[in-house]
């Protein structure tokens, strides 16, 4: 499990990533990375890792099927719908749940946690405005024209993508400033429960759009760029 590449651990086994967000191991812009460097790049010990890594792993299988799709080897056409249904549909609907509770957390906490959850309200209305036009972006241009198998440079498709990959680069900064800010979701004592159900909702927010970032940038966008 070494040599493996990080695009292609997670390739194969997608649920590994909530293991390795917890460690800030970087597998959506760092795909190209073999999990050994990657670990020791991080300060980790390497065998420890990876035992702890297999055992996340057996526990996760054991409970969750719906992400037991082997993304590498899907027909592109097949992939553009799996994304659409298995990030963009949850994500939409996480961005739409998440906006009143924030609000109401940081209404209501103010006086001891004002400026932790300003921070997170802040860039959270900042994600949900750019992911939403993103994911438009790419359900109405880019998306149709590389599942009518068009040559990409033709059209502007090949600008549209490398903005999307941008956009995938800004994105992940903004998550990485939010695990940051509010210490990887970590709850104050005195949390109540709508501030637990909020912080555990942008954690699932923030997994799922870094799996959906590494799909979209390490195996559906490649198989489409000009060598
Ligand atoms: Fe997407
Ligand atoms: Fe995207």
């Amino acid at each position: 499990m070494h040599n493996i590449k990080l695009k292609d651990l997670v390739a194969k086994h997608p649920e590994v990533t909530t293991f390795l967000n917890a460690r800030n191991i970087d597998y959506c812009c760092g795909g190209e990375t073999l999990i050994f460097d990657a670990i020791k790049e991080k300060g980790y010990e390497v065998e420890p890792f990876i035992r702890d890594m297999k055992k996340a792993l057996a526990d996760s299988l054991k409970q969750d099927e719906v992400l037991d799709k082997d993304t590498l080897t899907m027909a592109s056409n097949d992939l553009i719908n799996y994304i659409q249904k298995r990030h963009h549909v949850l994500e939409k609907d996480l961005l739409v749940t998440i906006e009143p509770l924030l609000y109401k957390i940081m209404n209501v906490h103010y006086e001891h946690h004002g400026e932790e959850l300003k921070q997170v309200h802040h860039l959270f209305m900042t994600l949900k405005r750019d992911l939403e036009e993103h994911l438009l972006e790419e359900e109405k241009h880019v998306f149709p024209r590389l599942k009518a198998q068009i040559t990409v440079s033709e059209d502007g498709t090949l600008s549209w993508m490398e903005a999307l990959m941008a956009d995938h680069v800004t994105t992940g900064e903004l998550l990485h400033q939010m695990k940051k800010i509010t210490h990887d979701f970590a709850l104050p004592e005195d949390a109540c429960p709508t501030y637990i159900k909020t912080y555990g909702l942008l954690n699932n927010l923030v997994n799922d759009i870094f799996l959906h970032v590494y799909t979209e940038n390490s195996i559906l966008f490649p198989r489409y760029l000009p060598k």
